[in-house]
């Protein structure tokens, strides 16, 4: 007898399953009895030779025991109430195939194969009323499937929400992770620009330091030649001096201290323009090493820009991701 709430009452009439269905079914449950032990087997012959379907048999459960089940299962289909305890059975049943993960197209193959054994049995043992036991046993193999894909999609619902949310507070928390991120990318960014500027500025400083260099060799350059006219003069006016004799001896001392200062300002002239080329080569050496690191904080500026715009698209992306829950 179907003894059920009136919802239930309205989905088991939708699938014309009838009292007299179930009557009928019960008044031929030795058929159910006698066959579950056979028809078992194969079924689970078929089960077995799928890999993936032989993969979740030995991963969730065991041959032997499924058998056992699936027998009792077998012998329920001809039991004479359908009630709130039969429904809530066969939601469990829902309930664990949508837990092992079993995919509803592959549950539903496994009425298919019921119901074709039991046609063939049917045929083979040329029962009386097999056509009838036939449609009555369909119609209450819909209405059983209905039960229990109704229940499957209601869990598989549960879990992707429950999936959903996961992924909306991971997406969360990322959002959070790349605000922080971006902020020391935009740090980082900042800092190497600010570098690459006061390197510009160490590199202006340098060129003019070259220049003033420069034309402290060319003042030097200058001083030695004044040295040499000097020295020139100094000589002549020593040769003149001698000439002069006795009266040209005080001019002759004058003379040669002109000369030796002349001298004295050239080797210094000479030490100035020693210096002065080693001030410049140091200043090369500088200039070349600050540019080599005006050049890494340049593109250390650059890789930072490409990676705060690579974060925003990332956060776009997890910040699309944790309003999902809107949508
Ligand atoms: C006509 C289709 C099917 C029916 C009526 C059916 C029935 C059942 C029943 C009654 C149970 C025991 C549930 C419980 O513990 O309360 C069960 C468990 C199980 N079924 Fe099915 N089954 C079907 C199809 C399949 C298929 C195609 C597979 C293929 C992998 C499968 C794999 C399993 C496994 C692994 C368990 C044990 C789950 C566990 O205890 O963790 N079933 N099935």
């Amino acid at each position: 007898m179907i003894r059920l709430t009136d919802d239930w009452k309205i989905i088991a009439n939708f699938y014309q399953l009838q009292d007299e269905d179930i009557i009928f079914l019960y008044e031929n449950r030795y058929f159910f009895h006698e066959q579950a032990q056979e028809i078992v087997d194969v079924f689970y012959a078929r089960l077995m030779s799928v890999p993936h379907l032989a993969g979740m048999i030995t991963e969730h459960s065991s041959l032997e025991s499924l058998r056992k089940t699936q027998i009792w299962y077998f012998q329920t289909l001809a039991s004479d109430t359908i009630d709130a305890e039969y429904i809530a059975g066969r939601q469990k049943i829902g309930a664990v195939h949508a837990k092992i993960g079993l995919p509803v197209v592959w549950f539903l193959g496994g009425y298919a194969i019921y119901l074709r054994l039991i046609s063939d049995k049917l045929d083979e043992l040329s029962v009386p009323n097999g056509d009838r036991i036939f449609r009555a046993i369909t119609r209450r193999i819909n209405f059983d499937s209905a039960i229990i894909i109704d229940q499957y999609t209601e869990d598989l619902f549960k879990e992707n929400e429950k999936y959903k949310s996961k992924m909306i507070d991971a997406a969360k928390e990322l959002t959070a992770l790349i605000h922080q991120v971006n902020g020391i990318a935009l740090e980082v960014g900042r800092s190497a620009s600010t570098l690459a500027q006061s390197q510009e500025g160490v590199v202006n400083s340098v060129t003019h330091l070259r220049q003033d260099s420069q034309k402290i060799d060319e003042l030097s350059k200058f001083v030695m030649e004044v040295a040499a006219q000097t020295n020139l003069l100094g000589l002549n006016a020593a040769i003149e001096a001698a000439r002069a004799g006795d009266s040209g001896r005080g001019f002759s001392v004058v003379a040669n201290e002109v000369r030796n200062l002349a001298d004295r300002a050239k080797g210094s002239s000479q030490n100035i323009k020693e210096s002065v080329w080693n001030v410049i080569s140091l200043i090369d050496q500088i200039s070349d090493k600050v540019e080599n690191t005006m050049a890494i904080s340049q593109e250390q500026a650059a890789s930072a820009q490409e990676l705060a715009s690579l974060i925003r698209h990332l956060r776009t992306t997890a910040e699309k991701l944790a309003t999902e829950e809107d949508n």
